[in-house]
């Protein structure tokens, strides 16, 4: 796909446009997934997130109608967890994952949380960065995590979310991605 950008009628990555995810993107969203990750989600996951767990919210990225990125959230009173983000191979690298990122903080945010948390393979360093430059800090380790290949997990986190250092951070950032 990313070869098609800047044809005419190709997809830009300007008109990304970012929605609760419903259960006809789950084809689409299951797609990605399997392009992005070793071990996959059981195939009814999607479907018992979105439908059954009141503390879930997931979010698609579609550009002109296709899904191209998702990404999830859990929100507990002031605790808020990032169960899931990813961007479709093709469309990597133009911060659509970014915008995906965002959209699961300002939702944390509006719900309340203080602090937002995750886990990621810590070989994965293109999310760290990611993270990184959002605030996230790696503060402990979960050994042998990934039951594939036994990798260990980075909890990363960002705490302070209703401070105004952080909000500020977050607000420039934003600034930032809107120019581009
Ligand atoms: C991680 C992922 C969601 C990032 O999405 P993306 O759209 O490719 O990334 P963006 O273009 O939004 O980049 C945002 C930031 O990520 C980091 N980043 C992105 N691509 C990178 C790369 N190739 N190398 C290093 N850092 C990179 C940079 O910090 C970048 O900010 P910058 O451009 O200001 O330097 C995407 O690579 C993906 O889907 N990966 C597979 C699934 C996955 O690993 N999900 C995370 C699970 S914890």
């Amino acid at each position: 796909m990313k070869a098609e950008l800047g044809r005419p009628g190709a997809p830009n990555p300007g008109d990304l446009q970012i929605a609760q995810m419903v259960v006809a993107d789950i084809p689409e969203v299951t797609r990605i997934e399997q392009l992005s990750f070793s071990t996959v989600w059981p195939p009814n996951a999607f479907y018992n997130e979105i439908k059954d767990n009141k503390l879930a919210h997931y979010f698609v990225g579609r550009i002109a109608s296709r899904v191209v990125a998702y990404g999830g959230l859990w929100v507990i009173l002031e605790d808020s967890h990032i169960t899931t983000i990813a961007v479709h191979p093709e469309l990597r690298g133009l911060h659509l994952g970014e915008r995906i990122l965002v959209q699961l903080i300002d939702e944390a945010m509006e719900r309340g949380a203080s602090w937002i948390t995750l886990e990621v393979r810590e070989s994965n360093l293109t999310a760290q960065n990611l993270y990184t430059k959002y605030g996230f800090t790696m503060v402990s380790t979960r050994r042998g995590y990934y039951s594939d290949n036994n990798e260990n997990a980075l909890v990363m986190w960002a705490g302070n979310l209703k401070g105004e250092i952080y909000r500020n951070r977050l607000r420039t950032l934003k600034e930032e991605l809107l120019k581009r």
